[in-house]
């Protein structure tokens, strides 16, 4: 996720897009950079780190070399490469003539990177997005379409696979900018004589209220006087106008109450996101420079560390393992590691899971299994963060900036994440056919829609929650993969809605936890797919029959066409039919809701900012 803005007009357009930039800042902020098009061709500035890094380039440089009223705009969260200046947005193309700012993946990457080094074309960051500035100078300048920017432009964008927004500029056309979106966001805002682009209206909201939505797979030609849209074939397509009715808070959090809901409401981007360009040719693939295959095959235990959501998306990552690789998995919260001892040896792989990279509790954990010569593989969403510096290789979830501090996106992602990693042991350990592990990753591509179809869920979650009312407790219960999601439900709870709330497995419940259900007391219960390996599904079944006829109220979330439980639900939450092992990745988006309107029933309205945490624990 990157931020990106365009401004064609009649002002010096340097001072809106750095403003603009601003506003995207919360996109990313590993690098941020300018092209202006101005009367002597591109001029660029670009810099690592955030954005004031950037404006003291520019005072270096003087804003006057950077004068024109055409500029592209980019502010990065590092997916390919890491986040240096050379990998900085823009790019400009080898003769100097184009510049391009990019945001999503481009997977056909490392082809097309191979085919202009064989053209001589010296590449000069590790980014995917340069390969574009390359290839439309190419386009431009020889062939069928030489001349002709925007010929080249859709030439360039017809060639490219994955998810992306890309913004052109040539030095000969100095008052257009070619952008398109591929999935990943772009928004045209339309002013009097001057246009703008966004990720999201942010970027222009102070300059003006009119946008346009563009369709999934669109091009967009802007100059002052107006914007053209078009199919990728070059075909005319239609836009939707729209005028903004937020205010600038509002639109930095795209609309919602809180950047946690605009968050829980990414989880389908930041799941697909994470799950691009990791299958290639029929099978799943790590990251460059990450555990070579027969650094995989070698592992014979695999330790989970990390601490709360991290943990437990962990945790998930645990059933799935054992099932599809069939070595032990061990799961431990990372600040008890390394004061048990653990047993680890050179065959141990340890999966070390943080969104933020610099948890304190899961760095010690990393160090020790270092000294004990166990490889650490991080799964990590910040990228250049100190626990993917120290560990042996990394998996990089793509959320995006988390910025509430109560985990949300960043938990689905790990959880696929995790998975990836599952299934890159099973493939080069040989535990599962090629095929089966094909299918498995169909279903995971499938998620991101259904991830879709379980936000539908907001409003019904909203009212069951109205009618809760005064709330002092609640338990979550869940079984096989569903005790993660009961965890993970139990903690949201807590650290929103100030609650004391607990998961268990739901058949510990008659083991002691049944002494604290009473009449009126809300149970959440997750209940397996009744297809597949149905016996979970009749013994939870049981389980909420037991808690009911105790007078708990129950909160059940099951799947599409599951009637069986019915009878037993006080409240019933639907989720779209998936194999049960890929449940936390649905289940657990009713629970965000359930969590974030409780809290609010019990008057915490700043969710975003949950009493005594911090989004990044850096102490012990
Ligand atoms: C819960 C939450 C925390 C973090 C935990 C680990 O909503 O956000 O429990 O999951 O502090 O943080 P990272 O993943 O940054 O290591």
């Amino acid at each position: 996720m990157c931020g990106i803005v365009g401004y064609v007009g009649q002002k010096q357009s340097l001072p809106i897009a750095v403003e603009a930039l601003r506003r995207m800042e919360y996109r990313g902020y590993d690098s941020a950079g300018v092209a202006v098009v101005g009367e002597n061709g591109i001029a660029s500035a670009k810099r690592a780190g955030k954005l004031a890094n950037l404006e003291d380039k520019i005072a270096e440089i003087g804003e006057g070399t950077l004068a024109g009223t055409t500029v592209i705009g980019h502010t990065r969260w590092a997916t390919h490469g890491r986040p240096t200046d050379e990998n900085a947005h823009p790019h400009v193309s080898f003769d100097g003539k184009v510049a391009i700012v990019h945001n999503g993946i481009i997977e056909n990457f490392a082809v097309l990177r191979e085919e202009l080094e064989r053209d001589g074309i010296e590449l000069k960051s590790e980014t995917d997005s340069e390969t574009a500035a390359h290839l439309l100078a190419k386009a431009y300048n020889d062939g069928d379409t030489a001349g002709d920017f925007r010929a080249s432009a859709l030439n360039v964008l017809n060639r490219l696979e994955g998810a992306f927004t890309l913004l052109f500029v040539h030095a000969n056309h100095p008052d257009q900018i070619i952008a398109a979106r591929r999935s990943t966001p772009l928004m045209v805002g339309v002013g009097e004589g001057e246009m703008f682009l966004g990720s999201d209206v942010a970027a222009f909201i102070e300059h003006t209220k009119q946008a346009v939505e563009l369709g999934h797979d669109s091009v967009v030609v802007i100059n002052k006087d107006g914007y053209e849209i078009l199919n990728f074939d070059g075909s005319g397509a239609e836009g939707k106008p729209f005028t903004i009715d937020w205010d600038l808070e509002a639109a930095e959090k795209g609309g919602y109450d809180s950047f946690m809901m605009k968050e829980i409401f990414e989880q389908p981007a930041a799941v697909r996101d994470t799950l691009a360009g990791h299958w290639a040719d029929g099978r799943v693939t790590l990251d460059e420079n990450s555990l070579t295959v027969d650094q995989l095959k070698s592992f014979n235990q695999v330790f989970v560390v990390a601490c709360g959501s991290a943990y437990h998306s962990g945790l998930a990552a645990k059933y799935a393992i054992e099932h599809w690789v069939r070595i032990p998995v061990q799961i431990e919260v990372a600040s008890e590691f390394r004061y048990r001892d653990p047993v680890l040896d050179e065959r141990t792989l340890v999966l070390a899971i943080s969104q933020s990279g610099e948890t304190a509790d899961t760095l010690e954990a990393v160090r020790h299994a270092k000294t004990q010569g166990a490889k650490v593989l991080a799964v990590c969403n910040t990228n250049g963060s100190q626990i993917p510096r120290e560990s042996d290789a990394v998996l990089y979830t793509h959320a995006g900036p988390e910025i509430g501090v109560a985990s949300t996106k960043a938990f689905l992602a790990q959880v696929a994440a995790n998975y990836i990693v599952g299934l890159a042991l099973a493939q080069a350990k040989g535990t599962k056919y090629p095929d089966e592990i094909a299918e498995i990753w169909r279903e995971l591509e499938a998620i991101p829609g259904k991830i879709e179809q379980a936000l539908d869920s907001r409003d019904q979650v909203n009212e069951i929650s109205e009618t809760l009312g005064a709330i002092k407790t609640m338990l979550f219960l869940g079984r096989g993969v569903g005790f993660p999601i009961a965890l993970e439900g139990a903690l949201k709870l807590k650290e929103l809605a100030y609650i004391h709330a607990e998961g268990f497995p739901a058949g510990e419940l008659k083991h002691g936890p049944i002494a604290l259900i009473e009449e009126d007391l809300p149970v959440v219960v997750i209940v397996p797919s009744p297809r597949g390996v149905s016996q979970l599904h009749s013994k939870i079944v049981s389980n909420i029959q037991e808690i009911r006829a105790r007078g708990a109220k129950t909160f059940v979330i099951a799947e599409e066409g599951d009637t069986a439980v019915e009878p037993y639900a006080n409240w019933l939450v639907r989720i779209p039919q998936t194999p049960t092992i890929m449940q936390p990745l649905l289940a657990t988006v009713p629970l965000q809701f359930l969590a974030a309107d409780i809290a609010r029933e019990n008057g915490n309205e700043d969710i975003d900012k949950p009493r005594n945490l911090a989004k990044s624990v850096t102490v012990e």
